[in-house]
């Protein structure tokens, strides 16, 4: 099933998500869940996408910087930690919640994760580059962090009164 995507404004974006529970392993409650949120990331045509996204507060991704092309490309992250970032980017990034504005942002190159996978089983796993980025900025959204959190106030600022102005339109929900 393809969720309808949460859009900035929504309190359910800011707000630090709870984590998966023990008993939440393994059920198909949360296998349909995660296949949903796979369903719902390549239908927005998206590389990363958080369960708040889809007004579900949890502590967890699906992520895929392949975009679709490469099944073995598929990241699911439950309850995950980074453990360890190292150099720097800045790239231009977007957000499903925020569609249509893209800004630089500064993030580690490379970032070293511990996830949790389906059943409820810890991996590490890292990533570089547009993964490394990735992983970060999803890993934010479980915090209630947007990329919007992460540029200066006054492109922030510029960014919020533009999306006001689409709101008072009608053209975002
Ligand atoms: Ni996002």
């Amino acid at each position: 099933m393809v969720y309808k995507i949460v859009l900035y404004g929504n309190p359910v974006l800011e707000a630090k998500c709870e984590p998966v529970g023990p008993a939440e392993f393994g059920s198909h409650a949360l296998k349909q869940l995660v296949a949903d949120m796979f369903e719902t990331m390549y239908a927005a045509k998206g590389v990363g996408l958080a369960a708040p996204q889809i007004g579900i507060s949890k502590r967890l991704t699906v992520i895929d910087a392949s975009a679709g092309e490469n099944p073995a490309e598929q990241i699911l992250l439950i309850n995950p930690e980074i453990l360890e970032k190292q150099g720097k980017l800045h790239e231009e990034e977007g957000c499903l919640s925020i569609p249509g504005f893209r800004e630089p942002v500064y993030r580690a190159q490379k970032t070293r994760v511990r996830a949790q996978d389906v059943d409820g089983n810890w991996f590490e796993l890292e990533g570089e580059d547009l993964l490394s980025r990735a992983i970060q900025h999803e890993n934010d959204h479980l915090d209630g962090v947007l990329f919007i959190h992460r540029i200066s106030p006054l492109k922030r600022d510029l960014i919020r009164r533009k999306i006001r102005k689409l709101q008072k339109a009608g053209e975002w929900d």
